[in-house]
């Protein structure tokens, strides 16, 4: 399947990233997925698409993003959410008078899915520990990148691994977010995990 952008931004850019994603889902073939990480909410309407080819109305896909930049969250890295494409600034803000980083935007984006699809706006450090993490089969870590966050969402992702699930994480080896991978090796480690660095170094799949 092809990896489509929705007129919006998202971290998965390269095709070479996006068909290694996709492919890793279409061997897997979850029902629960969890995305950490939603942003404009392009990687949740492929993944719901896809998921929708493999099991008709049988999944759900939960997806968690803080979806606003606050003195709360200003520790978090956000993407800068503007387009370099006036055209797209135009759409959004003239045409569909949204912000495409927000709650409403991204249930916009997955209104086909409406049923299948729950989406959670605030902190993965709080919201994680209220979700029951023994249904999801399959997680998507790309939240906050510093290192405390990402060992927080990978100790809520242990349920997931000893259940045969599979985690993966992206931005494993990130020049400015060194983070990210010093909390994966450590996981891993004290948790005796496999872990796989794929894609010249781009995506950490962790298994049982
Ligand atoms: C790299 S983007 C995610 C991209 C998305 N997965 C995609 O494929 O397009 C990272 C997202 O994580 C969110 N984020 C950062 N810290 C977070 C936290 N502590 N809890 C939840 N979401 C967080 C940001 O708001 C941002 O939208």
């Amino acid at each position: 399947m092809k990896y489509k952008k929705y007129f919006r931004k998202t971290s998965l850019k390269q095709k070479k990233h996006s068909e290694f994603f996709l492919n890793e889902i279409l061997k897997k073939k979850p029902k629960y997925f969890l995305e950490i990480g939603v942003f404009h909410g392009v990687t949740a309407r492929n993944v719901c698409e896809l998921l929708y080819k493999i099991h008709k109305e049988d999944f759900k896909y939960i997806g968690l993003d803080l979806f606003e930049k606050s003195e709360e969250n200003k520790s978090e890295i956000i993407p800068n959410t503007d387009f370099k494409n006036p055209l797209k600034q135009i759409y959004f803000k003239y045409i569909k008078r949204q912000d495409p980083y927000s709650l409403e935007a991204v249930n916009n984006l997955l209104k086909k899915f409406k049923d299948n699809v729950h989406l959670i706006k605030g902190n993965s450090n709080l919201i994680l520990k209220k979700i029951d993490m023994g249904k999801i089969d399959f997680v998507f870590v790309d939240g906050g990148h510093d290192y405390n966050t990402v060992m927080n969402d990978l100790n809520h992702c242990k349920e997931v691994i000893n259940l045969n699930g599979t985690v993966l994480c992206d931005d494993y080896n990130l020049s400015y977010a060194p983070g990210v991978k010093r909390a994966i090796d450590e996981f891993v480690k004290n948790n005796n995990f496999k872990c796989e660095i794929i894609c010249e170094n781009r995506f950490a799949k962790i298994e049982k």
